[in-house]
């Protein structure tokens, strides 16, 4: 069940599955980039450090003028920004203070299952009743299938998370069966940074030159809120018709943390952006473009699960819901008060334009790129797989009407999908309908081939999702190891994940 309620005069308009905003929106470039705040540990023992979030409803400001009830972690939307180091354990306790169940995902975390954040280990609130054996009473009356794996607690958890990774930007975010887009659209989404000594010993750009980039698209209904829209149950029961918004939900209005079409003023030096693609459904193809029309390189220094073994450059960079590009821009030689546009090539009118960048001063620069960048990147070989699967990620029926299916199959927490060992390494292959972002729980991954062919330039390094285009096929290669038991693969469109475009993975 996709269906939230929202009183019909609130909802925003749309063509299609692009929402149109009901409330004025500001021009881009005059509201200045919000920065997550970096989450102060609430307690430090000698080896790990422990955090506490509240999940609760605020009120912000995002559009000027205008209020926006969210719901968020810690109040902030992003959520706060936890720092940690490889190595050190962290713990973080959530506190669900929000209407509804929750369940908090590390996407890219290698985490044991029970901190893994499975769709059904809810954390329900106060006032929530406890679920039967039977049935999880959801907030629009559907009912998931029974999982009797689940671990239910109530009102608050512990989120126990080992770090023993490389340095890389991953992110939180909701993961609750059935309800994990409208949770991440109406806020429940933060970053997380692990630093470690082989990032450290290099001149990378840092402090105010590295900038966290959260970016996702959302529009506001008539009253501020992020109205999410209502799927209409009767024209998914009718054969071979899709609801509009089963393509996934797309916004007109592009937040880069949290803030509409933001500016932040630069120097003319290299910054490090550490861009991440939140959106439910929207992809981006990224450029940096100067006011007289030129584009700047992206050189590509890291991938979703770190650092890269080599610099790649770039002038355009695709991203697909839930990847993240490490990427480097020299701002070098350009005259004080100019502006770069960090544009979406695939956007129109407004969508078109992301975020800028504004010369503010010239400065002496101390960074520096090494050709050689990280040589603790995993080459296994196709001669070590165990296994070769096969997926198609595709439209197909679920439960309850029209979905999206992996294999033929819809999600359902009682089945195990794919049964494998530990330290098995495997070769996965995938087909596409239409755009699928694949992404799988645990494990980092190589992409091995794309379209029968040699991968793309920005599918080097460790991968934890592949953006799979219309009709696309490609090939991964990864290693489950780490730890046992249950995990997820799916497709991180968060509708389409929604939709049932989910599957168990069992370690054993
Ligand atoms: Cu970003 Cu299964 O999640
Ligand atoms: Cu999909």
């Amino acid at each position: 069940g996709l269906a939230l309620s929202g009183a019909m005069a609130h909802r925003p308009a749309s063509t299609g599955n692009q929402l149109r905003s009901a409330v004025p929106l500001p021009e881009p470039y005059t509201v200045p980039l919000p920065i997550p705040p970096v989450l102060e540990p609430s307690g430090t023992s000698k080896g790990s450090d422990r955090y506490d979030i509240t999940q609760r409803q605020v009120s912000a400001e995002i559009l000027p003028g205008i209020r926006t009830g969210l719901w968020t972690y810690d109040g902030t939307f992003p959520g706060p920004t936890i720092e940690s180091r490889r190595g050190r354990p962290v713990t973080v306790a959530h506190r669900n203070e929000l209407p509804v169940p929750t369940v908090v995902h590390l996407h890219g975390g290698r985490t044991p299952a029970a901190s893994d954040g499975y769709p059904t280990d809810l954390v329900l609130p106060q006032s929530w009743p406890a679920p039967t054996a039977h049935h999880d009473q959801h907030d629009d009356g559907a009912h998931a299938m029974p999982d009797p794996r689940a671990v239910i607690s109530r009102i608050t958890r512990e989120y126990t998370f080992p770090m023993d990774q490389r340095a890389a930007m991953l992110w939180y975010h909701d993961h609750r069966m059935d309800f994990t887009a409208p949770a991440i659209w109406r806020g429940l989404a933060g970053m997380h940074i692990i630093r470690d000594d082989t990032e450290d010993a290099l001149d990378l750009p840092r402090g105010e030159r590295e900038l966290p980039l959260m970016i996702a698209d959302r529009s506001f209904a008539s009253d501020g809120s992020l109205a999410y829209p209502s799927l209409d149950p009767a024209l998914r029961e009718r054969p071979g018709v899709r609801a509009p918004y089963a393509a996934g939900v797309l916004g007109d209005v592009i937040l880069v943390n949290g803030a509409p079409w933001p500016i932040h003023e630069v120097v003319t030096s290299r910054y490090r952006l550490r861009l991440l693609n939140a959106s439910n459904a929207r992809h981006y193809e990224l450029q940096a473009v100067t006011d007289d029309g030129r584009r700047l390189d992206l050189v590509q220094i890291g991938a979703d699960q770190g650092l890269l073994a080599a610099p790649v450059t770039h002038t355009t960079v695709p991203i697909a819901p839930a990847e993240r590009y490490d990427v480097v821009v020299d701002f070098a030689g350009l005259p004080a008060g100019s502006r770069v546009r960090l544009i979406n090539r695939l956007g129109t009118g407004r969508t078109r334009e992301v975020m800028a960048f504004r010369i503010a001063r010239r400065a002496r620069e101390s960074t520096h790129i090494p050709a050689r960048l990280a040589d603790d990147l995993p080459t296994w070989r196709r001669s070590e797989a165990t296994a070769v699967r096969d997926f198609v990620f595709r439209a197909g029926q679920m439960q309850h009407g029209r979905g999206w299916v992996i294999g033929g199959r819809a999600f359902d927490p009682a089945r195990t999908d794919i049964r494998t060992r530990l330290g098995a390494v495997e070769v996965w292959r995938f087909v596409a309908d239409v755009h699928h972002p694949v992404h799988l729980h645990l494990v980092g991954f190589r992409v091995l081939s794309r379209g029968g062919r040699a991968p793309l330039p920005h599918d080097a390094g460790l991968k934890d999702t592949i953006s799979l285009r219309p009709g696309e096929s490609a090939e991964i290669i990864t290693r489950f190891d780490g730890y046992r038991g249950r995990y997820l693969f799916h497709c991180h469109n968060a509708e389409h994940e929604d939709m049932g475009m989910m599957a168990n993975i069992e370690i054993t």
